[in-house]
């Protein structure tokens, strides 16, 4: 009677094998043929205590037999499955690896540094030494050496970063006016590109942080014309093309006469557009003729010296250069709007 239910055993248990499709599946057909306690096949090792001597040794052949062909066929279909597992794999993380890699990114300049460098050598050609000046400054150079008096708004401490000991974060660059003065002597010509700061709310068109170029001429007979042919030639060589521009009185401490020189806005072509705040005309720079005072401070005599200086934002023309009508972008370092330049 066993030989029977090991015969039907067996062949059931390998049919469901065969037909098993996962690993779970699989484990479950083992526990319940060969489970040490419940399995099936080990059930009936128990009974066979219970046989006639006889028929022992025919039954436990049989049931040796059917154990061995269930346990081959576990181990032969779970590897089976393991191997379609990795082919599944394989297929799916192939990589071709004689494609060409995406190779590094490259950096550029930024179009700040573009502008600077591109002044730089424009004013070297003629003759101009480039200086350059700490951006802690002491508050007589920022200040006092411009002939900015004490009570002058720009010393407020809203527009100003005081720093410990009487000493700021310059607020243009100016101060390096004063130090070429010193270092260089009459006659002169220098620019001082370079980072200043003011404590300022910050919008589309105002940052604490920015960039500034600075120059001065200190030689005899320096007059207005030579402070605009200058000045023409710097606006012409940065917009590559023949600009606008308007001449005002202006007020700066450290020139006399003193001037704002106005650039019609490049954005909207003077129709007005939020960068040149609906006028048409941006405020490109100050200028002037310097102040005898200022000579005097840093040991030149005003009697045989005259001379001009200037000074502008190199960020706003950036912007104008190149369509920018968000200062923020400028210092943001966010490379889908760097990537363009
Ligand atoms: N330092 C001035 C500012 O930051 C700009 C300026 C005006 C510079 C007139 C000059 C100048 O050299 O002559 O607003």
């Amino acid at each position: 009677m066993l030989d029977g239910r090991i015969q039907e055993l067996e062949s059931s248990l390998l049919a469901r094998i065969t037909s098993a499709r996962s690993a779970e599946e699989l484990e479950a057909v083992r526990v319940e043929a060969l489970g040490r306690k419940e399995g099936a096949l080990t059930l009936i090792g128990k009974e066979m205590g219970k046989l006639a001597p006889e028929d022992r040794k025919r039954v436990g052949a049989l049931l040796n037999g059917a154990k061995q062909k269930i346990e081959a066929a576990l181990e032969s279909k779970g590897r089976q499955m393991a191997d379609a597992g990795l082919r599944v794999r394989l297929d799916a993380e192939w990589i071709d690896l004689t494609l060409p890699a995406p190779g590094p990114r490259r950096g550029h300049l930024h179009p700040m540094t573009h502008i600077q460098r591109e002044l730089e050598e424009l004013f070297v050609s003629m003759g101009f030494t480039v200086l350059d000046g700490p951006e802690v400054e002491t508050e007589y150079r920022n200040f006092d050496a411009l002939n900015i008096p004490a009570t002058h708004p720009a010393r407020d401490a809203q527009d100003t970063f005081w720093l410990e000991g009487g000493n700021l974060l310059r607020t243009h660059t100016s101060p390096v006016q004063v130090r070429g003065m010193e270092k260089l002597g009459p006659p002169l010509r220098m620019i001082a590109p370079g980072r200043v700061f003011r404590n300022e709310s910050v919008d589309a068109s105002h940052e604490h942080t920015f960039y500034q170029i600075e120059g001065m001429m200190v030689d005899r007979n320096i007059s207005v014309a030579h402070l605009l042919y200058f000045m023409r030639i710097m606006l012409t060589a940065i917009f590559h093309r023949d600009v606008n521009v308007r001449l005002r009185p202006g007020y700066f401490p450290f020139v006399e006469p003193g001037f704002e020189l106005d650039l019609q806005c490049l954005l909207c072509g003077g129709s007005g557009c939020p960068v040149c705040k609906q006028s048409g005309w941006v405020e490109q720079m100050g200028c002037g003729l310097v102040h005898p005072n200022v000579l005097r401070m840093s040991g030149i005599d005003p009697e045989e010296w005259s001379g001009f200086a200037f000074g502008l934002g190199i960020t706003r023309l950036a912007m104008m250069r190149y369509g920018i009508d968000d200062i923020r972008l400028l210092q943001g370092g966010d490379l889908r709007f760097l990537e363009q330049f």
